[in-house]
């Protein structure tokens, strides 16, 4: 009896804490862009690189190594060159910038190779994947998190 009351006690505080992360997570039509960037946080929450870094690898998430060469990351094989190589990021775009970039690059460069990583809409997709979007909104703050590591 009593574990059942910390159980029942424990996974309210669980639902609570989802509520409110959720009650702050921007949704991609509500994103407010402002002079090319997007300068609120899309969660409240702090991104973390070291999630970010293994988010930029994964070829099912971000996937950037297909286009970009990323020199913080001598493990992995393969880099592609179509796009710039990705390196002393703080010194040229501000968070804001980097966040728009991930969001909607076609905002910044209508002609860019670079997907969309948090827009509906954009692929004719498989049913399981309609009304997704590449990467989750804290997917997003991880990557730019990381990104701003890059010297
Ligand atoms: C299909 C190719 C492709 C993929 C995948 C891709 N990018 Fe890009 N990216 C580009 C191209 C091309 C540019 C050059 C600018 C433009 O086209 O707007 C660019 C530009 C950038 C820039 C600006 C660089 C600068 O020096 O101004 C950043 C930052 C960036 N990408 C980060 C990423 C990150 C992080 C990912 C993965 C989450 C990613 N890109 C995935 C093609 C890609």
């Amino acid at each position: 009896m009593k574990t059942l009351k910390i159980f029942v006690a424990t996974m309210g505080f669980a639902l609570m804490g989802s509520t409110a992360y959720a009650a702050q997570v921007t949704a991609p039509n509500d994103v407010v862009i402002k002079d090319d960037t997007v300068p609120q946080s899309l969660t409240g929450v702090a991104g973390d690189p070291i999630r970010g870094r293994k988010i930029v690898i994964n070829r099912k998430k971000g996937n950037c190594l297909a286009c970009h060469d990323i020199k913080d990351i001598p493990e992995q094989p393969f880099h592609g060159q179509t796009g710039p190589a990705l390196e002393h990021i703080p010194e040229h775009h501000s968070v804001a910038e980097m966040r728009m970039r991930l969001v909607d690059s076609k905002m910044i460069n209508p002609a860019t190779m670079m997907p969309s990583f948090y827009k509906l809409g954009q692929y004719r997709v498989l049913k399981g994947f309609r009304g997704k979007t590449v990467l989750s909104a804290q997917d997003v703050e991880d990557v730019i998190a990381y990104m701003m590591t890059l010297k």
